[in-house]
């Protein structure tokens, strides 16, 4: 069988990590990287021997015979480098958020459905080991019936260091979506993909309009999220604020037999406690994190989809992504008005 032959849009730390993944990869060939930093593409050239290079993503496109595409740019490009792609008949690995804006995602999975090719969002944060070992717990039933979960992720004075991040035309929004829609990606998917009645948030840019001139996004959200089976989710997303300095994942689960409690500070698990009772007795214990993944496997089930063919490509048109971003535009709609607002 020939190699797949792969294409790669963006030089940044996202998309270093999809060109590491393809690299560890049987099968797969790297023929064409494009970014804009030419010495740092020379570099990657180098690093990982691959035959052309390019500025611009549209002459990548038109220059080389591909069969995939990953778009590592930024997110207000993922919707036209997605499209053009999936039109060539290319299967398209996209960076989170889907696309800035909901009418580029919904366009978006529209063309995977027309052209009949695989179009994945990376959600790499499900797959962290304290994310996986607490998928496992809920999943076998020692916490009965999750009811409330509380997650968020947290940071002081860390807005992202590439100016596009704090523009909306850009980025499409701030934290919460750039950093928020992993953890409803991971919560949603923890609680077994349930559907979101209504969603009730507020944004503020208090720190990031005194720091960044024209900073026109958020600079933290918190989310108050009700599911149809009466579940209730609630979302914290921050690059500022006045707290401790530094980076921090946490989430509370509380079920009919059990709880948990997650915090993951400066990447290191410092709190993993299951709460439950045993005989009448207190019986809490701290739990492990399982093994990390991250882009490496994304990279290398968006190559196994591939492989498995047509039938398996439809179920991976990108709708994922577009359910997160539904509920993200949800929030922002609700913080704008001021009112709940319902997903139909
Ligand atoms: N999944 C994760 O954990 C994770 C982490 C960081 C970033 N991201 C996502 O990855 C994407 C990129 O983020 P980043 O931090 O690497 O950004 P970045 O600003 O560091 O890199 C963006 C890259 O896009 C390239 N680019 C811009 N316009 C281009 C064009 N017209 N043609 C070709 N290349 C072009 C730039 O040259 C640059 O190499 C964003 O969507 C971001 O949300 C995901």
């Amino acid at each position: 069988m020939s190699a797949l032959r792969v294409g790669v849009v963006g030089v940044g730390w996202a998309g270093q990590q999809h060109l590491k993944g393809y690299a560890a990869l049987p099968g797969v060939d790297i023929v064409a990287l494009a970014g804009m930093e030419t010495d740092r593409v020379a570099d990657l050239q180098k690093e990982y021997g691959i035959a052309a290079t390019f500025d611009r993503w549209e002459d990548m496109l038109d220059a080389v015979e591909l069969d995939a595409v990953s778009i590592a740019t930024p997110t207000f490009l993922h919707a036209p480098i997605a499209i053009a792609a999936l039109e060539r008949g290319l299967h398209v690995l996209t960076e989170k958020p889907i696309a800035a804006g909901l009418a580029d995602a919904r366009a978006m999975v529209e063309q995977a459905r027309v052209s009949g090719r695989v179009l994945q969002v990376v959600f790499n944060h499900r797959l962290r080991g304290d994310i996986s070992e607490l998928g496992r717990i809920i999943e076998s039933g020692e916490l009965g019936t999750p009811y409330i979960a509380k997650a968020g992720w947290l940071r002081r004075a860390r807005i992202p260091g590439s100016s596009w991040f704090a523009q909306k035309a850009q980025a499409g929004g701030g934290p919460l979506l750039d950093l928020g829609v992993h953890v409803i990606d991971y919560v949603l998917h923890l609680l077994g993909e349930p559907e979101v009645a209504t969603v009730s948030a507020s944004t503020y840019a208090e720190l990031g309009a005194q720091a960044i001139e024209g900073f026109d996004v958020e600079d933290i959200a918190i989310a108050f999220i009700r599911l149809t089976n009466g579940a209730t989710v609630t979302v914290e997303a921050s690059w500022d604020a006045y707290r401790a300095d530094n980076n921090e994942y946490w989430m509370t689960v509380y079920g009919t037999k059990g709880g948990a409690e997650l915090r993951v500070i400066d990447y290191e698990t410092t709190q993993f406690t299951v709460f439950r009772t045993k005989d009448g007795e207190n019986a809490d214990y701290q739990a492990t994190p399982s093994e990390n993944g991250g882009h490496d496997r994304v990279v290398r089930e968006f190559v196994e989809t591939i492989g498995r063919g047509a039938a398996e490509w439809a179920k991976h048109d990108g709708s994922l992504g577009l359910k997160r971003a539904e509920i993200i535009d949800a929030c922002y709609r609700s913080a704008e008005s001021g009112h709940e607002v319902a997903l139909s």
